[in-house]
C-alpha cells in the first residue's frame, strides 16, 4: 500500500471523503488547497472523523508563483503518489467562463512535483463526462468519447496527457477515475457538499428543498425516451467513490509496469429523476415539491456505467443503496442547514 499521499482538493466534497478513506486505510496525506471553491472547516472534520496524519498547504495549484512552494512541499513530505481533484467543476460556468477551465497547468504542477519526489503514481478524477452522446448503456471505458462542454473537455485532455506521460516514462502509474453521479455524505453528516450559490446538481437541490431553503425544485424535462420521461443517472454514494481512490492506489501498486487506465466508478444502475425524488422524500419525511420545466440544455436521456473493470482491475465495487445515499445526504443538509458555515 502506498503510503504518503498528496491529495489536491482535499477540502472539497469528493476530496473530504477521500481523505477519511485514506487515513482510515492507513495513509499519511498531504492535502494541497486553496479554500476558493472549499471551507477549511472541511479539514478540521476530516481530522475529527479519522484521526490521523493529516498536513495542510494552502496554495493554488494553478497559480504559477506558488508552484515552487507546492514542488517543495510535496518533495519535503516525502510522497509516495498523489489524488489529484483540485479543479472547478460547475459546467454551466465552464461554458460561460472557458478560460478559467483550462487550467491544465495546475496538473503540470502536480506532475513536476511527484518527479522531484521521484513518485510517479497518480489517480486522476475524471468524469463519465468525457463520453459522447451515442454509447450504448450500461457505458464501458473504450466507449466513445466526446464531451459537450469545457468542462467535460478538460477531463478528456488531461486523460490524454496523462496517457502521454506514461508513454514517455514507464514508471507512471495512472488511473483516470470516471465518476459517475457521486451523491450522498459521510455517515456522520460532518462533511458533505457544501455548494457555493445555487446548486446545478439534482441532489444538492433536492436536499436543500427538503430543508426549507428552496421553495421547488425544476425537473429538467419529462419527455425523454426513459421508463417515467425523466432523464436517468447513475448515482454513486461518495463514500463508496471515496474507497474506489484507495482501491486505485492499490491496484498502481502492485503494478510491475506502468501506464494509464481509465476505469468507470459507478454503480452499473439508473435512477430517474422522479425515483430520486420519491427516496430523498422517504428518507427525509419531508415534502419535495417540484415542477416540470423544459429540457436543460446538453442533459443526455440516460447514462449509467458498466462498473466491471473496476471490479476486475480494482476488486472494487459500490455497496451502498440509493437509500443509504438520501439518508447519508438527508443527515449532513439536516444537521448542517447552511453546509460549512452552520
Ligand atoms: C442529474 C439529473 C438533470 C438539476 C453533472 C455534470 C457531471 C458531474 C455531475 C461534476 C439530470 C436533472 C438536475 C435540477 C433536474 N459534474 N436535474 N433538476 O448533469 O448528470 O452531471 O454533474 O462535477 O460532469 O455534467 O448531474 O445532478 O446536474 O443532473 O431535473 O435542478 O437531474 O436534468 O437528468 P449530470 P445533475
Amino acid at each position: 500500500m502506498t503510503k504518503k499521499i498528496v491529495v489536491t482538493g482535499g477540502a472539497g466534497y469528493i476530496g473530504s471523503h477521500v481523505c477519511v478513506e485514506l487515513i482510515n486505510a492507513g495513509c499519511e496525506i498531504l492535502i494541497i488547497d486553496d479554500f476558493s471553491n472549499t471551507h477549511p472547516e472541511a479539514v478540521n472534520r476530516i481530522r475529527e472523523i479519522a484521526p490521523g496524519n493529516i498536513s495542510l498547504l494552502q496554495c493554488d495549484l494553478a497559480n504559477a508563483a506558488q508552484a515552487e512552494e507546492i514542488i517543495e512541499g510535496v518533495k519535503a513530505f516525502g510522497a509516495d503518489g498523489a489524488i489529484h481533484l483540485a479543479g472547478l467543476k460547475a459546467v454551466g460556468e465552464s461554458v460561460a467562463e472557458p478560460a478559467r477551465y483550462y487550467t491544465v497547468s495546475a496538473m503540470l504542477t502536480l506532475v513536476r512535483a511527484l518527479e522531484a519526489a521521484n513518485a510517479r503514481t497518480l489517480v486522476f478524477s475524471s468524469s463519465a463526462t468525457v463520453y459522447g452522446e451515442l454509447n450504448d448503456n450500461p457505458v464501458k471505458e473504450d466507449g466513445k468519447t466526446g464531451p459537450e462542454n469545457p468542462y467535460g473537455r478538460t477531463k478528456l485532455f488531461i486523460e490524454e496527457i496523462l496517457k502521454d506521460l506514461s508513454r514517455g516514462n514507464e514508471n507512471w502509474r495512472i488511473v483516470n477515475l470516471r465518476y459517475f453521479n457521486p451523491v450522498g455524505a459521510h455517515p456522520s453528516g460532518r462533511i458533505g457538499e457544501d455548494p457555493n450559490g445555487v446548486p446545478n446538481n439534482l441532489f444538492p437541490f433536492i436536499a436543500q428543498v427538503a430543508v426549507g431553503r428552496r421553495d421547488k425544485l425544476m425537473v429538467f424535462g419529462d419527455d425523454y425516451t426513459t421508463r417515467d420521461g425523466t432523464g436517468v443517472r447513475d448515482y454513486i454514494h461518495v463514500s463508496d467513490l471515496a474507497r474506489g481512490h484507495v482501491a486505485a492506489l492499490d491496484y498502481l501498486s502492485a503494478q510491475k509496469t506502468g501506464g494509464a487506465t481509465d476505469i468507470n466508478l459507478g454503480t452499473g444502475t439508473g435512477y430517474s429523476v422522479l425515483e430520486a425524488i420519491s427516496a430523498f422524500k422517504r428518507a427525509s419525511n419531508r415534502d419535495i415539491p417540484y415542477e416540470i420545466a423544459p429540457r436543460r440544455d446538453g442533459d443526455v436521456a440516460e447514462i449509467y456505467a458498466n462498473a466491471e473493470l473496476a471490479k476486475t482491475l480494482l476488486g472494487w465495487r459500490a455497496e451502498k443503496t440509493i437509500e443509504d445515499m438520501c439518508a447519508d445526504h438527508w443527515r449532513w443538509q439536516s444537521d448542517n442547514p447552511d453546509g460549512y458555515e452552520s
